[in-house]
């Protein structure tokens, strides 16, 4: 274990995820097992600008894991990608006495991350945190799991009214970029169609498929749509598409926004949380840096952060075939 490394900062950056807190206090107790100070940085990257830190010990962390959110609050920082805000972040560090950052977000706090380390040479260790999956390197990001069992718990409700109704309901769920949410989340769910970035079902085949599902008997249906998805109509436009173009259906829309990114963290993600903060902390006191945590074959391991940002995530084409024979 490294002898300079004797204090760390820990912060959390982007769109927040359930299971944060849960990270922030595994780097706070590992940094606390191995005898070192820590330090929270409030506001990610805003907060090491304005040197916005509070000293963290074992029992600052008491009664967090359970909780939603980060307590050391999120942000997106514009500041942060000029050369003079990092200069006050490096600045802010070293009178702080910090030797090394653990980053918990996603891609573009990792990215952060990469430029602040190659400028200063200060270790930087990632975590992943967003609800999307959407992070190389790691088979669940914090917040993944908590997100899907929201959505599914959601489509559960609207499964009640939509067959008391006889309706056909679109669900848009969170995913700018990837379906892993939708798709996943719609499988649970029992949905009839699900639409994803990765994938343009085209609209003719969506509505040949909620056609034959009503010939088959279905009197009421749930499509799910990734907030990013390719079919080049947003949720109310595909609404007034089915409207205009199918008979007999009764089509209302959901969308469930930023509730899915709410929420107690699942035990899976808790546990996956403390994995990964013990890792962070460790790693860097042996000296690792620019690289991320993840969990890849039920271990937890080290991806260098540039391929974790460089890389894609893709998806899973055998749950594309599931969701196919399910919705016959
Ligand atoms: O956290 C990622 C994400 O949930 C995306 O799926 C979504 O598009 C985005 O955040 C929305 O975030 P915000 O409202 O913070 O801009």
């Amino acid at each position: 274990m490294s002898e300079t490394i004797k204090k760390l900062a820990v912060l959390t950056s982007g769109g927040d995820s359930p299971g944060m807190n849960a990270a922030i206090r595994a780097v706070v107790r590992t940094c606390a097992f191995h005898s070192i100070e820590c330090v929270g940085v409030y506001r990610g990257y805003e907060g090491l600008i304005e040197g916005d830190f509070e000293p963290l010990d074992a029992r600052s962390v008491k009664g967090v894991i359970n909780k939603g959110g980060t307590f050391l609050k999120s942000a997106r920082s514009k500041t942060f990608r000029t050369k003079e805000g990092r200069e006050k972040a490096y600045q802010n560090l070293k009178n702080e006495n910090v030797d090394g950052l653990v980053v918990i977000g996603g891609d573009g706090s990792f990215t952060g991350a990469l430029v602040f380390n190659s400028e200063f040479n200060f270790p930087v260790m990632g975590i992943p945190g967003t609800i999307d999956n959407d992070i190389f390197g790691t088979s669940h990001t914090l917040g993944f799991d908590t997100a899907l069992n929201t959505v599914v718990d959601a489509i559960d409700k609207i499964r009640d009214t939509a067959s008391s109704h006889n309706r056909l309901f679109f669900v848009e769920v969170m995913g700018r970029d990837v379906g892993h949410i939708a798709l996943n989340a719609g499988i649970a769910g029992g949905a009839e169609e699900i639409l994803i970035p990765e994938e343009d079902l085209g609209l003719e085949r969506l509505v040949d498929s909620l056609n034959k599902s009503k010939t088959t008997g279905k009197t009421s249906s749930i499509v799910i749509v990734a907030e990013g998805d390719k079919i080049g109509k947003n949720i109310f436009e595909l609404k007034d598409y089915v409207d205009q173009n199918m008979e007999g259906y009764d089509v209302r829309v959901s969308v469930l926004g930023h509730m899915q990114r709410g929420g107690a963290p699942s035990c899976f993600d808790r546990v996956l949380a403390s994995r990964m903060g013990v890792k962070a902390v460790e790693s860097i006191l042996d000296g690792e840096t620019n690289y991320m945590v993840g969990l890849n074959n039920g271990k937890i391991q080290l991806t260098p952060l540039e391929k974790a940002i460089k890389g894609k995530t893709k998806i899973n084409l055998e749950l594309l075939r599931v969701s196919d024979i399910m919705s016959t």
